[in-house]
């Protein structure tokens, strides 16, 4: 959580992602696979984008990045960078942005290391690159970053390669490569999703850190409303490729969560924790690319479901301050009068 004294909405946005949608090339279904997407991320703040699997959340992200697979192409939207617009750069264009700008990390740090090539390099090169720092000014950050991260004796693991280290440690060689050009904003998909508990706290205690120390926006992706409590300040609940919810972290998950399935994903949680199971389940699945249907997107799985007013498409919903939920009945089916107290 960032407790700098600058309240976040004030802050001045980092990126921008402004109705974003983006499509299955040769799908025959109109609903896209990620629909209308708006959120920004203001300087040394977190926002989260939450849910489940499928729903959308790293396609968004790439989209981002410029990495979208070929299969998935952008039918409408922007995303913008300290107010430029970058959607549909050139390739070269997305290679200095997501070597200078935008620092990214995922779950497989083998996805962005390079197997072949020593990690001192990776990192000195990324700055002899984006910064045209000098070799030995390079090599020097190398190591100051790499301890930075919590690698000890980082002078002698300059010469090391990814396979030669731990799950762990090559989670942090990836941060302190994505962090090397200080970037106005990491994206973080799933950071720490394939650690060990242990380890993950650890990641976490130096994402937090850092976050904090460069004052980097914070784009994190994840499907574990317990990293999402403990590290953001704003969260997005993406269903299905759309937004249906948004507001601060603290309201909406220790408050009240508004949307139908932000209520059914935050008590499948509480289950989970006291059934001791791995992950938490709610009943139904996420609608396929093609089987998307026009109207609330949640409705097959949602307890409050109203045949009429539910098979329209679902606009978001303002209620109180910054929040809003995806929900025609939302009004009726939550208790505002918490709301209207904060
Ligand atoms: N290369 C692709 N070709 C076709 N469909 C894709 C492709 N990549 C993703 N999709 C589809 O897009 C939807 C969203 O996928 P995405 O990877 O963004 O989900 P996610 O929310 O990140 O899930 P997870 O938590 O599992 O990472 C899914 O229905 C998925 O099947
Ligand atoms: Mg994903």
């Amino acid at each position: 959580m960032n407790h700098s004294q600058t309240p976040t909405d004030v802050r001045r946005p980092v990126l921008e992602v402004e109705d974003l949608s983006l499509r299955r090339v040769g799908s025959a279904n109109p609903a896209s696979l990620v629909q209308s997407v708006s959120f920004d991320v203001r300087h040394g703040e977190c926002l989260a984008l939450i849910g489940e699997s499928g729903c959308g959340k790293t396609l968004t992200s790439m989209s981002v990045l410029g990495l979208l697979p070929s299969a998935i192409s952008v039918a409408g939207g922007a995303v913008r960078l300290n107010g430029t617009d970058i959607l549909g750069s050139s390739e070269a264009e997305y290679a200095r942005i997501r070597g200078k700008s935008i620092g990214a990390i995922f779950q497989d740090p083998m996805s962005s290391l390079d197997p072949t090539m020593r990690i001192g390099d990776q990192i000195a090169e990324s700055r002899r690159i984006h910064l045209g720092e000098s070799r030995s000014d390079a090599s020097r950050r190398a190591v100051e970053l790499l301890d930075r991260v919590g690698i000890t004796n980082a002078k002698s693991r300059l010469g090391s390669y990814p396979f030669e280290l731990s799950g762990g440690m090559q989670q942090r060689v990836m941060i302190a490569a994505a962090i090397a050009c200080e970037p106005d904003i990491l994206i973080a998909d799933e950071p720490t999703t394939a650690l060990d508990v242990t380890v993950q706290a650890g990641v976490l205690d130096l994402l937090r850190t850092l976050q904090a120390e460069l004052g980097l926006a914070v784009l994190l992706v994840t499907h574990d409303l317990g990293v999402v409590a403990d590290f953001s300040d704003r969260l997005a609940v993406m269903y299905a490729g759309q937004i249906v919810e948004r507001g601060a972290t603290r309201e909406v998950l220790d408050e009240l969560p508004l949307h139908p399935y932000t209520k059914a994903l935050s008590a499948s949680v509480m289950q989970t924790a006291r059934a001791h199971s791995i992950l938490p389940t709610i009943p139904g699945r996420v609608p396929s690319a093609d089987e998307m249907p026009l109207g609330c997107r949640f409705q097959k799985r949602c307890a409050f479901a109203d045949p009429d007013r539910c098979s329209q498409p679902q606009e978001e919903v303002p209620v109180g301050h910054a929040r809003t939920s995806r929900c025609v009945r939302v009004h009726e089916i939550n208790n505002l009068e918490v709301l209207a107290r904060a």
